[in-house]
């Protein structure tokens, strides 16, 4: 028998909880033979909630969930943890920006980033979700001195899947066809889904499609997936945030495939002429759990001026929440 690995989840009353912690308990995080202690982190206020979703859990009756430890408190959510899904925070309104949010969750990602750097395992791999995701990895990194960046992604998966899989359904072919998808930037609407190095079945995907549709359908439907799905449901989206979430830390924990490589919003380098210490979604190989950017690829204007919109905008998140670090 395996020894449990400890993973946190906050806003675990949530909706993309409510997807997210039946796909742990199932194993398809860490697999079918891995058992697992969930730490559920949630506001006092939710706790009534969360006394029902953990009911659930139980009745599931899963060979692998060891144990649920649930409480208010991070310093005691994050303890020994090897992986923390930051997923607790306002997620947006009908007609609200993800800027709008800054400011109500900001602060959640400092206490946070504290209480990880207090706790956690040193190896511990946090991935961040809550709105907005960038930026509040960065806060969280910030105030975890102790911790390395390297141990802080937020997520870009969604946004990565999203445009996979338009490009598989205008071309005719399964998700799995598709290569080299990369989502440049920040989780919003200035993020860039780039198709120049995207790949099909082996052909440029350039090639494959007119360039009308990638840039006036591809790159607005996927910039603008996000608001879609919340104007169509009333609500953010959900199962397809956890699914995704689930991916990120999969490919963060087992590694990319050796011809393809996954969108991941990392501290940044100064890669492709990024302003370092920004959180910025690049295209990234994963070895051993150790991130690598994807160097050398041609960008050409059109990219490059699309590259510098979505850093202007993170550039200016940073800015508004400088106070916290
Ligand atoms: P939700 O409102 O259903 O759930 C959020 C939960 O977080 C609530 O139960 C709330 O009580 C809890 N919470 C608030 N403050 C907390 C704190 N300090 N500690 C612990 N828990 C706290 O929202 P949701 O639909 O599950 O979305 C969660 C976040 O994920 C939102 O910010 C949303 O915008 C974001 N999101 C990100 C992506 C992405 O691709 N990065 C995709 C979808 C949603
Ligand atoms: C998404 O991309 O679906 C989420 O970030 C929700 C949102 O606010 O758009």
């Amino acid at each position: 028998m395996k020894t449990p690995i400890h993973i946190a989840v906050t806003g675990a009353a949530g909706q993309i909880s409510y997807s997210l912690l039946f796909r742990l308990a199932a194993g398809l995080l860490l697999g079918p033979d891995q058992p697992i202690v969930l730490h559920l982190l949630e506001i006092a206020p939710a706790m009534p909630i969360l006394k029902g979703v953990v009911m659930e859990l139980q009745d599931c009756a899963s060979p692998l969930l060891h144990r649920i430890v649930v409480t208010d408190d991070p310093l005691v959510a994050f303890k020994n943890v090897d992986y923390a899904f930051l997923v607790g925070a306002r997620p947006r309104g009908p007609g609200m920006l993800r800027k709008d949010l800054l400011e109500v969750n900001a602060e959640i990602f400092a206490v946070q980033g504290r209480a990880l750097d207090a706790v956690a395992s040193r190896g511990v791999k946090v991935l961040v979700t809550g709105n907005p995701a960038n930026t509040n990895a960065l806060i969280a990194i910030k105030n975890a001195p102790g911790l390395k960046p390297e141990n802080f992604s937020c997520m870009s998966r969604l946004d990565h899947n999203r445009a996979i899989s338009h490009l598989a359904e205008k071309c005719g072919v399964l998700a799995t066809d598709i290569k080299n998808m990369t989502v440049w930037g920040n989780h919003s609407c200035t993020q860039y889904p780039d198709l120049h190095h995207a790949k099909v079945k082996g052909q440029d995907a350039l090639s494959l499609v007119p360039k009308k549709w990638f840039i006036e359908d591809f790159i607005p439907t996927v910039q603008q997936r996000g608001t879609e799905v919340l104007t169509a449901r009333g609500q953010s989206s959900a199962a397809s945030a956890a699914n995704a979430a689930i991916d990120q830390m999969r490919t963060w924990i087992f590694g990319t495939d050796t011809s393809d490589w996954v969108s991941m919003g990392i501290l940044s380098d100064g890669s492709y002429g990024i302003e370092a210490g920004l959180v910025f979604s690049y295209p990234v190989t994963v070895l051993n759990g150790e991130v690598s950017i994807v160097k050398g690829l041609d960008i050409n204007e059109f990219s490059l001026q699309r590259l510098r919109v979505s850093e202007a905008e993170l550039k200016e998140e940073r800015d508004a929440v400088r106070y916290l670090f």
